[in-house]
């Protein structure tokens, strides 16, 4: 979390570090700030709350300079204050941006107060500063005093350093935390991801572990963690920047949710060019899958739900064990490891900390391959592993996942088809038939975003609820674990989710007239079943609002409210039912006033534990 800018150049630079920023806010949004170096002092602009606030104060200020760095913040070490907020600066030397932990923050402080430095603030970036500053006034380089102060960092970081008297230098590095540079005419950048500077550049360099680079505005030079000069490729990024726009959508969420045909068709079409082949998973793949004797997957939050629907296909197409873990768990588990039970890690991002340490711990305990499916290309899980899929969804930039998790479900439905046929389990003629549901899901995708107005209309009636309860059975269960956790997660309304047949096991003794029930309830093999739970519901005086195919042939009664998409799409069925779970979040956060986009206390990537 955290989001980090620079640029040096023959230009005013705050326009950048502002505008990218406010491309970064999705990493992190209480707070923000800027430092630039303005004849003989560093400047600094901050201010609790959003990019924009502190963009009116630069304005005020009439903040302008030629290299600078800024920061907008998710806090993790210190309150949401001015005092916490970046750039942190030592002595009016040396200012510091930082994204990540350092996690021996406590004794580097009590080493730099005993050299006679005090802290103004409780963060653990505030001793970066100070590190750097006391190698820096001691005579090295501004370059060799971020090394040296780096190398004495435990933790994860991504750092942007100017110092007063070094108007022509911007250092960086990184460990743990994502960082590239961005090549310009006569000026360059750093930023934690290229959407920061994609106004000024699409040339980047993604820095590696370890990585210390040295900007001037006419060239960039990098060290990698053996202290040896490197050269790293330069990528065009082809990110667009109508992607990074809300266009006509009042939010990112809203937008994201209306991409989904879009973004699954792209990412069908990946599918479709290799068809169900190891290849679509890497090089690597065809030598790796036919060995495999079963999955593990583990990932966080809604990618840990796709992973939970996954273990349906896997076991029932493949015919394969697969067992899912929440990755901050299994981490600190002593887990049991198949070597040849494949490491499955599924992160939008492609920078949790959790699933990337828990990819690394997976590693240790023995497995011998992972793969990774990962919407951000060049993120880190996906570097860290044998074989990916990288989604088609696109940037997404609401906090709440959510064509990310369906264009998931898509290669890992893909995966469990090669699977299944890798293991001589799946026919031609049903690969065939696989094939074809998944060029008919952005059809059906659509078909259930149009049911829009009702859901619309729904909304109004779970507003002023302070709980909900959401129910689906089998391979919808997953699904009603991701409507609570979009619900929770913009609405702030406590909501849980059960597979139906448990309620009666505790959860019924919640029912009565004010607990909206939510059931999915497609026409599948336990539509029966979901039919008895509902009753259970209606007789505690319970109000459903189900949503069924039109073959589930629910009728509308007194308590029981029904939205039926057209048709029963069969295996893919979950990923057509995730739509009007999505748009019940959406409306009701949007009743209710939320910040649906920037939900309180949360961030798009959590690259902290
Ligand atoms: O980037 P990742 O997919 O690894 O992120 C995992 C979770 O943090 C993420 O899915 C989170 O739960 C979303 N905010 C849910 O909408």
């Amino acid at each position: 979390m955290c989001g980090i800018v620079g640029a040096i150049a023959q230009r005013n630079i705050v326009p950048i570090l502002v505008e990218g920023l406010k491309r970064l806010e999705y990493r992190g949004y209480d707070s923000a700030g800027v430092a630039v170096l303005a004849g003989d002092e560093i400047r600094r602009v901050r201010r609790v709350g959003r990019v924009a606030e502190m963009e009116s104060a630069a304005a005020e200020d009439g903040l302008q300079g030629q290299l600078g760095i800024g920061h907008t913040r998710w806090a993790t070490h210190g309150g949401v204050t001015e005092y916490n907020a970046h750039p942190h600066i030592s002595f009016g030397k040396i200012a510091v941006v930082h994204n990540g932990i350092i996690e021996n923050h406590e004794q580097q402080r009590q080493r730099l107060k005993d050299l006679g430095y005090a802290f103004e603030s409780q963060t653990d970036t505030e001793v970066i500063a100070h590190l750097v500053h006391h190698y820096y006034q001691s005579g090295s380089s501004l370059f060799d005093a971020v090394k040296q102060a780096t190398r004495e960092l435990t933790g994860a970081y991504a750092i942007g350093v100017i110092a007063l008297d070094r108007p022509d230098e911007l250092v960086c590095a990184r460990m743990g935390c994502p960082l590239l540079v961005g090549l310009g005419e006569g000026e360059n950048f750093i930023a934690s991801d290229v959407s920061a500077i994609l106004s000024a550049t699409r040339r980047v360099i993604f820095l590696e572990e370890g990585d210390i680079g040295h900007l001037t505005r006419d060239g960039v030079k990098l060290i990698d963690k053996n202290d040896q000069p490197i050269e790293r490729p330069v990528h065009l990024s082809d990110v667009s920047l109508a992607s990074l726009e809300l266009g006509p959508y009042s939010h990112f969420m809203q937008k994201e949710i209306h991409e989904q045909p879009k973004a699954l068709s792209d990412t069908i079409e990946a599918v479709q060019d290799y068809g169900f082949n190891p290849e679509l998973f890497g090089d690597a793949a065809a030598g790796i899958l036919p060995q495999l004797e079963g999955v593990k997957i583990l990932a966080c939050g809604t990618s840990y739900y796709a992973g939970m629907t996954a273990k349906y296909w896997i076991e029932s197409i493949a015919g394969l064990p697969c067992d899912v873990e929440i990755a901050s768990e299994y981490r600190y588990r002593d887990a049991f490891a198949n070597p040849k039970h494949l490491i499955v890690t599924i992160s939008q991002s492609g920078e949790t900390l959790d699933t990337m340490e828990a990819l690394k711990y997976a590693k240790e305990l023995g497995h011998q391959y992972a793969l990774s499916i990962c919407n951000v290309r060049e993120s880190a899980i996906p570097r860290a592993s044998d074989l990916v899929f990288y989604t088609r969804a696109g940037a997404e930039i609401g906090v709440a996942s959510t064509k990310a998790f369906t264009t998931q479900l898509v290669g890992l439905f893909a995966l469990a088809v090669t699977l299944g046929k890798t293991r001589g389990r799946v026919s031609a003629e049903a690969e065939a038939q696989y094939l074809d549901e998944l060029r008919h899901l952005p059809g059906s995708v659509q078909h259930a975003l149009n049911l829009e107005p009702q859901i619309k209309a729904w909304s109004e009636r779970f507003a002023a609820k302070d709980d909900a309860l959401f129910l689906g059975r089998g391979l919808h269960y997953p699904i009603a674990l991701e409507g609570a956790l979009k619900l929770k997660e913009i609405s702030y309304i406590h909501a849980e989710a059960y597979p139906a047949g448990e309620l009666k096991h505790g959860p019924l003794a919640l029912v009565d007239e004010n607990m909206p029930v939510v059931v999915i309830a497609p026409n599948d093999a336990l539509l029966e079943k979901v039919k008895s739970n509902m009753q259970e519901v209606r007789a505690r005086g319970g109000e459903l609002f189900v949503f069924a195919d039109a073959d589930s042939h629910f009728s509308e009664s007194d308590g029981v409210h029904v939205i039926r998409t057209p048709r029963h799409v069969g295996v893919l069925s979950p990923i057509v039912h995730t739509i009007p779970v999505q748009m019940l979040a959406y409306h009701v956060a949007l009743s209710r006033g939320t910040d649906v986009d920037k939900p309180r206390n949360l961030a798009k990537s959590v690259t902290v534990e």
